[in-house]
């Protein structure tokens, strides 16, 4: 492990176990269906990469950048399109891909965003979900681990823009970013 986390919360192979039963549980509930899967950007995109190959039915695929960080650990509460759809989503079935469920504030905001363009529907799955600090009124159809408040790198999630290459989810510790 490296020295810059606390703990390893997630091996690769736990991680590919959790995805696949994801991709099993999106299978069955989108049967007849051609969803398309928006990711957000830049932290879903190893995991939305195993989650469509876990996924065994038609789909499209599409994604969006946001951004509501700064450089921080804590979000700034406003949320900024930087990349829109590329796509009309009218009347489509529609699975935003994150990578955690933190404040909440950019998930709501991207799903009243999508409401607004009326699709037949909105399903949210995300990789991780930090219930304990939820202000914005917002849950996940589909999550793939609840975590206590920690702040979490890896497997496309980053701090200060690194570590989103490692291959499974560190806590990193708390003197790196205080
Ligand atoms: P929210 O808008 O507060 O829910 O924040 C969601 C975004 O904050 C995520 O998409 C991540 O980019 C970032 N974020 C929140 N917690 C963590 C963490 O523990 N590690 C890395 N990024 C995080
Ligand atoms: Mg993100």
């Amino acid at each position: 492990m490296r020295e810059d986390l606390e703990t390893i919360f997630a091996s690769e192979e736990k991680l590919q176990e959790r995805v696949r039963a994801l991709g099993a549980q999106i299978t069955r509930d989108y049967q007849g269906k051609t969803p398309l899967f928006v990711g957000v950007l830049k932290g879903c995109f190893i995991f939305m990469a195993d989650l469509v190959r876990a996924c065994d039915v038609m789909c499209t695929v599409d994604f969006m950048v946001v951004s509501s960080y700064g450089d921080g650990t804590t979000s700034t509460g406003a949320v900024k399109i930087v990349k829109d759809l590329s796509e009309n989503i009218e009347g489509k079935d529609i699975i935003i891909v994150e990578d955690i469920l933190d404040s909440g504030n950019t998930l709501s905001y991207l799903k009243s965003y999508m409401e607004a363009r009326k699709p037949a529907s909105i399903r949210i799955v995300t990789l991780m979900d930090k219930p304990d600090r939820r202000t914005a009124d917002v849950t996940a159809d589909y999550v793939g681990f609840e975590i206590p408040d920690a702040f979490v790198v890896g497997y496309g999630l980053d701090y200060q823009q690194k570590y989103r290459n490692l291959p499974y989810i560190g806590v990193l510790k708390p003197e790196i970013y205080s």
